[in-house]
């Protein structure tokens, strides 16, 4: 199928692998094709040694040595091996675990579900900027808490939260300390060991490597953090996560983050400039449009925005041809129900609805950004006459 390339602004569902990364990963898919875990000949040895560099890359962008990085097939494994790992782990400690209701499916789903095999979960509220107070996550903790997991950034309104006071705070207590930076890893900085973070969950496609692959940090010290498996097997990345790696994809990750880590500053002055332009030209065209999430502590490549009166189906359905964004997160695009984080911040069902989501990204060009803005403002145009 021959697909149109409308101009595209979705980079929180995904990232196209950058050519860089492809070249990378591209003599592994059947020169370099070995085993890793065959290192008694030349061609498990070769894929060995990739993956310790991967693993290095991945390691440095996070400030952790590389025995703390597990590799996974992406966030939502990490997530759930980090959470379950530690609930089963750490079950004659305590069975209370807390996190925040603006959390990904995958942390949210996986805390339900420890739920329904008995253990006690907090959900915390958040204020009308998406962000968690630090002050209620001390409040929650109780003797019976062993984890503690709140995302880094949002995948749907881009706001940061404050990793490190609440790193802080779950150390103090005693407490794990899990964070899914799915959308913050090689977007903005991201210390393991300053945020006092002690597992933290990384993806591949949100920037620009493969999709199927991801990582999880599992701090080795102070506290050296044990986890459950919850797949058993080979015994891969020390028992944690058994299966064959997966040495391209690993790779591809691997050198994403590198690019990521020398490029992300750049990018992020770049996007911010932008992201404000586009906000600013909504506002001109649609006064009543809203910001949704923090309007400073947020994600450079992140806009967005509800339009009042206007239907973002609607929306996304006229630029289809010219500019592929999204209303919100791209596991829920299918569902009807509106979006729980827009909820959560206080946005009424309605407003949920004319909710829009831009994600900027590495291939956008300031021309893309111009367009962009002009098809927004011609459809609005087009949907307010509706009205
Ligand atoms: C915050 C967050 N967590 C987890 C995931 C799932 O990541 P993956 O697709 O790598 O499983 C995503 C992706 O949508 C995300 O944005």
């Amino acid at each position: 199928m021959e697909i149109k390339r409308p101009i595209y602004m979705d980079s929180h569902a995904t990232t196209p692998v950058d050519p860089r990364v492809f070249e990378a990963m591209l003599p592994y898919f059947s020169e370099i094709f070995g085993n890793a875990g065959s290192i008694d000949h030349n061609y498990g040895a070769v894929a060995a040694d990739a993956v310790k560099k991967a693993r290095e890359q991945c390691a440095h962008i996070l400030n952790a040595q590389s025995e703390e990085i597990i590799f996974t097939s992406g966030a939502t494994e990490s997530d759930n091996i980090a959470i379950l790992g530690v609930a089963e782990q750490y079950a004659a400690k305590g069975d209370h675990i807390i996190t925040c209701v603006t959390e990904h499916k995958a942390v949210l789903d996986t805390c339900k579900h420890l739920q329904m095999a008995g253990k006690s979960v907090t959900y915390l509220p958040v204020d009308h900027y998406g962000l968690v107070d630090p002050g209620q996550v001390e409040d929650a903790i109780t003797e019976k808490t062993v984890l503690i997991s709140i995302m880094a950034a949002n995948n749907e309104i881009g706001t940061i939260a404050p990793i490190k006071e609440i790193g802080e705070i779950a150390h103090k207590h005693g407490v794990l300390f899990h964070t899914d930076a799915a959308q913050a890893v090689g977007h903005i900085p991201m210390d393991a060991k300053e945020m006092n973070i002690d597992l933290l969950s990384f993806s591949g496609h949100k920037i620009y490597g493969p999709k199927g692959i991801g990582g999880l940090y599992v701090r080795g010290s102070k506290p050296r953090v044990k986890l459950s498996p919850i797949v058993f097997g080979g015994g891969q990345e020390k028992g944690i996560r058994s299966g064959t790696l997966n040495v391209t994809g690993i790779v591809g990750l691997g050198e994403a983050l590198a690019i990521a880590r020398k490029e992300m500053g750049k990018e992020e002055k770049r996007f911010r400039q932008w992201t404000m332009q586009m906000f600013d030209a909504f506002k001109e065209a649609y006064p009543s449009v809203m910001l949704n999430g923090h309007p400073t502590q947020r994600l450079a490549h992140n806009l967005n925005v509800c339009f009042p009166g206007i239907e973002s189906k609607a929306l996304i359905h006229l630029l289809r041809d010219d500019v592929s964004i999204s209303a919100g997160s791209a596991c829920t695009t299918t569902s009807v129900e509106p979006s729980h984080v827009l909820l959560a911040i206080g946005r009424t069902v309605e407003e949920s609805h004319s909710a829009v989501r831009f994600g900027l990204g590495r291939g956008n060009s300031e021309k893309e950004v111009g367009l962009g803005i002009k098809k927004v403002y011609d459809y609005l145009k087009q949907l307010e006459k509706l009205k």
